[in-house]
């Protein structure tokens, strides 16, 4: 398994391009199972989870061809002629819980799928139940059985009002796909707003389908009988670039400028950068972060749903709160199990203390120390580079197939600013997470 060491108390100066979103490529990718023509996405980020996720579209028929061209520029180019098998082994999707969401695709076009259920992991529970109600409720005819999904609508799918209890991405992204290719009309109720589900949509819709409120709770679906290719460039990564955000605040004297970014999908974060005293500039596509000699002031953070502080960006901005001068709240109200980076911020000298009920306390303190950490999750690893970058000292981050599933060549980004960062290669097979 690689590490990545790190030494830290270097400020940051340089510029950091922000690559396209991990959680929308991945859903569009899965999207392109809607249609036998080519779907061509552009500002791809290569990642582990893309990779895993194109291994198992391979298996269902889908032809892949990724291209890197000059500036960076890279695209995949997808195209399933026909649906091949319509089968999700366990294996695969137990890598990646976001590949469920191929049921909905494989269903909408064939009439049938067997896909294996993801599990749970290591942030919570995780449940898919909302997923499998919204495609009940557009006549699919599910049975589950030795942890797999087996799903059927051989007459096609029926639009339907679905109305979720509470706000879920995947289960909102999932039934759009699948109402996309209903006969009828399906109105959501209580749908999420992220980004990404407009990102979706729009794509969706350069497809032929017919989407209408995407990015508010009330979304309408006029489902149509075929979707065709389309050319679609993916949205940027809110949360890669709100981690550089981070990091560029990790110590003082810092002046880190990010770029192919949209700012106002990261507004709620960068308010809560300039509440604990950076200063921050933006344009239509950059965000400059400037970080003064002095200490940060502790700032309370509550995830929630979109536009809210994003859950993916708690264990990042923790990690600045370790530093900064009183006592910061962080509550955590997406995921009932996500402070498994606290005893990791420990380990440097971070003071924290989990309390009841999702709620986590942090005392600053005016010195972190470099050691050896593990990362948990992807945004937990996350979180201990951008510690590690104001520790004194080194710091290795073991178990980085967690970053190398969500962030796009972290160390190059972040040495090309100056950071002392390194890989260190190890042999072992790629685990789950
Ligand atoms: C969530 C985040 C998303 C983030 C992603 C990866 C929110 C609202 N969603 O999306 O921003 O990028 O994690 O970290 O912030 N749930 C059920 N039944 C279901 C589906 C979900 O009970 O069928 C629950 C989940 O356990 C969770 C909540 O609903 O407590 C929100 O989950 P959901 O938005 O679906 O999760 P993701 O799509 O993974």
């Amino acid at each position: 398994m690689d590490r990545i060491a790190l030494e830290g108390g270097v400020p940051l100066k340089g510029d950091i391009p922000v690559s396209g979103a991990k959680n929308s490529a991945i859903k569009l990718m899965a999207a392109s199972l809607l249609t036998s023509e080519p779907v061509r996405l552009t500002n791809m980020p290569r990642l582990a989870d893309t990779r895993l996720l194109g291994r198992l579209l391979q298996r269902f028929g889908t032809q892949i061809t990724e291209t890197n061209g000059p500036d960076g520029h890279q695209e995949t180019l997808l195209h399933t002629p026909e649906i091949t098998s319509a089968f999700a082994p366990y294996d695969l999707v137990r890598q990646m819980r976001a590949s469920f969401n191929v049921l909905g695709p494989l269903l909408a076009r064939t009439g049938h799928a067997k896909v294996s259920l993801p599990g749970g992991c290591t942030i919570g529970a995780r449940p898919v139940d909302l997923h499998l109600k919204a495609l009940e409720a557009l006549g699919a005819h599910i049975d589950m059985h030795e942890g797999y999904v087996f799903a059927q609508a051989p007459r096609g799918l029926k639009g339907a009002e679905i109305e979720f209890p509470f706000v879920s991405v995947g289960a909102t992204e999932h039934a759009l796909m699948a109402a996309a290719l209903a006969h009828g009309t399906t109105v959501f109720k209580n749908a999420a707003c992220e980004p990404e589900i407009v990102d979706l949509a729009e794509c969706l819709n350069a497809m032929g389908a017919k989407i209408s409120g995407a990015g508010t709770p009330t979304m309408v679906v006029e489902g149509v009988t075929s979707l065709k290719g389309t050319d679609w460039a993916v949205i940027c990564d809110r949360i890669e670039a709100g981690t550089y955000a981070l990091a560029g605040a990790a110590m003082p004297g810092s002046e880190v400028r990010l770029t192919k970014v949209r700012p106002e999908l990261i507004g709620i974060l960068l308010d809560k950068m300039r509440e604990a005293g950076c200063e921050i500039e933006t344009t239509a596509d950059t965000v400059t972060i400037r970080r003064g000699q002095g200490r940060l002031k502790a700032v309370d953070i509550t995830t929630e749903v979109y536009p809210g502080f994003a859950t993916d960006l708690q264990a990042q901005f923790m990690a600045l709160m370790t530093l900064a001068e009183g006592e910061s709240t962080v509550r955590e109200t997406i995921f009932e199990n996500r402070f498994m980076h606290v005893p990791e911020l420990g380990r440097l000298g971070a003071n924290i203390s989990v309390q009841h009920g999702g709620e986590a306390k942090v005392t600053g303190v005016e010195e972190l120390r470099g050691a050896q950490v593990m990362a948990t999750d992807l945004r937990a690893s996350a979180c201990l580079i951008i510690a590690g970058l104001a520790a004194r000292g080194e710091t290795v981050v073991n178990r980085v197939y967690h970053l190398d599933r969500g962030f796009e060549n972290l160390e190059g980004k972040l040495s090309a600013c100056g950071a002392n960062i390194r890989r260190i290669k190890g042999n072992d097979p790629i685990e789950e997470e």
